[in-house]
């Protein structure tokens, strides 16, 4: 057996039990983790010698949770309901046991201690955490799907009551210390120095080793009868906000609610057995597994940068070049100035450049206000921008992102320019969100620098950026872009080129098809309801509104003209151009797109519309899954080609990009998984019903797709179909 646990017994009585994987930098929750624990537990409860004992970590971090990555075996409902109760319940009792055992243990937190280091944390007898930076306590387990199933939800509502429990729970909420010794989850916060010191200061004291729920009498703070007015209206409450924001799509949070509600009024021995029941239904709804899987697993794979070509040196980008200095260009200066790169912002003119710069002065000083940085660290950041129009500067930058108009000539321009100063070796990035990369790069001398960075807006708090592989972009171009994006700490997806690459035309799907049924008469209110109720955080005409409808406008005019007579437009262009060109509304920016906007921020659906495409009277209006289905399926529908077409040559980009770049409902996992999810089967033959009824394009379902549905493959898992991955033809 692999040792995790140091047992060392002291003199004076105190074991210091420390918890140190071999080969890892984290300690993480797996079957040996708990095999070493009551391994160490039992001798340490057993040996007359100890008096108390201290629980601590040598890594950096406490404990960092469940082995999600070794979970995912567990999801999906394999291995069934019983084994996997078994599994939970054997560690939840294990942590009773720990705290019922007669001997006090105290916490020694060295380092963050999240989900299942927390509930660890949660059944000692006192916790004290160490005042270093990065420290933070809590039960995050709901965004992912799950729950705290190891005591975590029993021993928060027991120690803070249901009115703080709730909320913490439900939102997942990660703690800094001095609000978690606010709140009372800790006891003690001390400089790390101290920490171990305080712990066995705090043991000699002779401690009770008994939790204020084992004693007699006991009450949940704020009350433990859920029929008590405050408590019962606090329930309702929740419930009607859960349905209000996440249409019962998730179920974690219901489940969660649902602990709380029925351990505030059993026993605590009770009460864990039935968070165990919870967390194991959890664990078997396919909405767990597909979190679990992409926001987690995929995720941290993208973020190692798993997509990067092999045997190339990675790139430190020191100094880089920003090419336009407007929304996004200022947005990607001020997060590379935050991790360390110097920037030279170029635009057509100082004044230009200066205001890019402004942006991130005024985000800054914001920040300082409140307290969240500190003046040196705003001054460090500021020094690294270097606003100016003369390209002069570019000499010594290893990458340049260009991120002006959304035209080509004008990205020629700048590239030349660029490309006149810069070593022969810097990479040209592009943030188009449409241009075809290949076409960008053949106005290029060197095409096989050229690839395409596209940020999200705003750069800041987007996670994303989705990096588009040029027919002729090298391989060392692409993982020195794809290094710049690990320094600022993004996720990246590889996507090959196509007209609107990935997220651009997996949202236009979206898009296309809620628009498309204004045109149809369809009540514009029953669209956009039908799209939360799917878990889109909002409806297709509020995004396009906020995108822009001329934008939109204007993107279909410039491919119509790059495609010719091969241009197949959308359903939904016509109402864009009628929007705009005949109406002048171009969405909130002017403050009339297919919603009115008032000056006091509120807004409503144009009424306009109804002349313009007359509603359908109410008879005739589809049912609302009808409609939800027409949006998702019409999605589904284009990722698959996206695959089939080699546009993704890995589900995880086009399910991480779904999630992450443009609102894919999370708990669906992303496209991909959606698609295992439904069955691969039900998916064909759903297309296949909406493509006979509404259109054949907007549903068709590539060849790939009915080989996968008649050989019984997946996406994910044991039955995983291999994606083709070929690139894509140039395009334009
Ligand atoms: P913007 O209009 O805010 O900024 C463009 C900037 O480029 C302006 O400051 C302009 O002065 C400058 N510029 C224009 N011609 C120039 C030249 N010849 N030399 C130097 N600077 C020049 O536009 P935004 O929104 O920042 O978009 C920039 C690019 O990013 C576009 O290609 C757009 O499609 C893409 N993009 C935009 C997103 C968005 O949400 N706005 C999201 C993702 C990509």
């Amino acid at each position: 057996m692999i040792d995790y646990f140091k047992y060392a017994v002291a003199e004076d009585g105190i074991c210091t039990l420390t918890i140190d994987q071999p080969n890892s930098a984290t300690n993480v929750m797996n079957q040996a983790f708990l095999d070493g624990f009551r391994a160490a537990l039992d001798r340490a409860l057993a040996d007359d010698r100890v008096k108390g004992i201290i629980l601590t970590s040598a890594k950096s971090s406490f404990v960092a949770g469940a082995d999600l990555k070794a979970m995912e075996a567990t999801l999906y409902g394999n291995p069934d309901a019983k084994t996997l109760y078994e599994q939970c319940w054997a560690f939840s009792s294990l942590l009773r046991r720990m705290e019922t055992g007669g001997k006090p243990v105290v916490a020694a937190l060295n380092g963050p201690a999240l989900g299942g280091g927390f509930e660890i944390a949660l059944a000692c007898h006192h916790r004290i955490a160490a005042d270093v930076r990065g420290m933070v306590v809590g039960l995050p387990e709901v965004g992912v799907g799950l729950l705290p199933g190891a005591g975590g939800t029993q021993r928060y509502l027991r120690m803070i009551g249901v009115a703080k429990a709730l909320p913490l729970l439900l939102q997942g909420s990660q703690l800094k210390p001095d609000k978690a010794l606010e709140l009372g989850l800790l006891n003690e916060v001390v400089p790390a120095d101290q920490l171990l010191p305080a712990a066995r200061k705090w043991l000699l004291g002779s401690p009770d080793p008994v939790k204020p729920w084992d004693k007699k009498g006991f009450q949940v703070p704020g009350g433990g009868n859920p029929m008590l007015p405050n408590l019962a209206q606090l329930f309702m409450g929740t419930a009607a906000n859960l349905q209000a924001n996440t249409y019962h799509n998730l179920p974690a949070p219901l489940a969660i609610a649902s602990c709380l509600y029925e351990g505030m009024q059993l026993p605590i021995d009770k009460a864990l057995q039935v968070e165990c029941k919870y967390f194991v239904k959890l664990n078997l709804d396919p909405v767990a597994g597909n979190m679990v899987r992409t926001i987690f697993i995929n995720k941290s794979e993208a973020d190692k940068l798993v997509r990067r070509p092999a045997g190339i040196d990675r790139k430190v980008h020191q100094r880089i070049g920003v090419l336009g200095a407007g929304l996004m260009g200022a947005g990607v200066a001020y997060v590379a100035a935050q991790n360390g790169i110097d920037v030279v912002l170029i635009d057509r003119d100082q004044a230009s450049a200066d205001k890019g710069k402004a942006y991130s002065e005024s985000r800054l000083r914001k920040d300082m206000a409140r307290g969240r940085i500190t003046a040196d660290k705003v001054e460090a950041i500021l020094a690294r921008i270097h606003p100016t129009a003369d390209y002069a500067a570019l000499g010594d930058v290893s990458l340049v992102v260009e991120a002006v108009f959304e035209d080509r000539g004008v990205k020629a321009e700048v590239f030349a320019k660029a490309e006149a100063v810069v070593p022969v070796d810097a990479v040209l990035a592009s943030n188009t969100s449409a241009l075809p990369i290949t076409g960008l790069a053949e106005t290029t001398g060197r095409p096989a620098n050229v690839v395409g960075l596209h940020f999200f807006s705003p750069v800041e708090r987007m996670p994303l950026v989705e990096v588009i592989r040029g027919r002729q972009t090298g391989d060392t171009a692409l993982a020195h872009a794809l290094d710049f994006v690990a320094q600022l700490k993004k996720t990246p997806i590889l996507v090959n080129d196509s007209r609107g690459f990935f997220t651009s035309r997996f949202i236009g799907a979206f898009i296309n098809e809620g628009v498309t049924m204004v045109k149809e008469g369809i009540n514009p209110a029953l669209i956009e309801n039908a799209a939360r109720m799917t878990g889109y955080p909002v409806g297709a005409l509020t995004i396009s509104d906020e995108i822009g409808l001329d934008l939109a406008y204007k993107g279909a005019q410039q491919q119509a003209q790059d495609l010719g007579a091969d241009n197949r437009p959308g359903a939904s262009v016509e109402v864009i151009a009628t929007m705009v060109a005949t109406h002048g509304r171009h969405g909130r920016k002017n403050g009339k797109g297919f919603y009115e906007y008032a000056a006091d921020g509120g807004k409503r659906l144009w009424p306009g519309l109804d002349d313009l495409w007359p509603r359908r009277p109410a008879s005739e209006q589809p049912d609302v899954r009808e409609v939800q289905h027409r949006m998702l399926y019409a999605q589904l529908a284009d990722a698959a080609r996206c695959i089939a077409d080699g546009v993704l040559t890995d589900p995880a980009d086009g399910d991480i990009g779904g999630c992450f770049g443009v609102g894919f409902p999370i708990y669906l996992g992303g496209p991909f998984a959606a698609m295992d999810t439904i069955g691969i089967g039900a998916v064909v033959a759903e297309c296949d019903r909406l493509a006979a009824r509404y259109d054949a394009g907007r549903f068709a379902i590539p060849a790939l797709l009915r080989e996968m549905a008649a050989e019984g493959k997946t996406f994910y898992g044991r039955n995983r179909v291999v994606p083709p991955a070929r690139r894509t033809e140039p395009v334009a």
